[in-house]
């Protein structure tokens, strides 16, 4: 089993490849921030839970309309503050740039995702 660290460490060498490897590719700088979002989407586990695609646990389809993006963040940071009790306490673990990227990519998956009744 990989620790977190490897994990990160692993990402961090999957995203320089990919990085290097496909800059032409990469044209949009939105499009570089989701790919961020979705790497420490895995590395830090959230997929998980929240299922690859985030239609797991959840609904990211609405964020938008109920929390703006710092109190997604200071959601992820501490979602005790919000009556979650299961999802891990994350503040102090993922970077705040991390974080940003976070946002970008939950709010990708939710437009890729048809509203759930919770
Ligand atoms: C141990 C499981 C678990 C992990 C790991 C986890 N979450 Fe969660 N998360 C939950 C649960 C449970 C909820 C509450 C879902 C609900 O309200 O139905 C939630 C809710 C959320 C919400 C609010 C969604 C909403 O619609 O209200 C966000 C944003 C979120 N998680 C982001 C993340 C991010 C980003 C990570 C990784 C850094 C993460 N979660 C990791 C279990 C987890």
């Amino acid at each position: 089993m990989l620790n977190i660290v490897d994990m990160k460490v692993f990402v961090v060498f999957l995203f320089l490849m990919f990085g290097f490897s496909s800059v032409a590719q990469v044209t949009k700088v939105d499009n570089r921030i989701v790919l961020e979002g979705k790497s420490a989407f895995e590395a830090y586990a959230c997929n998980n839970c929240h299922g690859n695609k985030g239609d797991n646990l959840g609904d990211f389809s609405g964020l938008k309309k109920r929390f703006s993006d710092e109190e997604i963040i200071r959601y992820i940071k501490n979602p005790r503050l919000y009556g979650n009790k299961l999802m891990p306490v994350y503040d102090g673990v993922i970077p705040s740039d991390k974080l940003n990227t976070l946002v970008h990519y939950l709010h990708h998956l939710g437009s890729e995702q048809t509203p759930k009744k919770l």
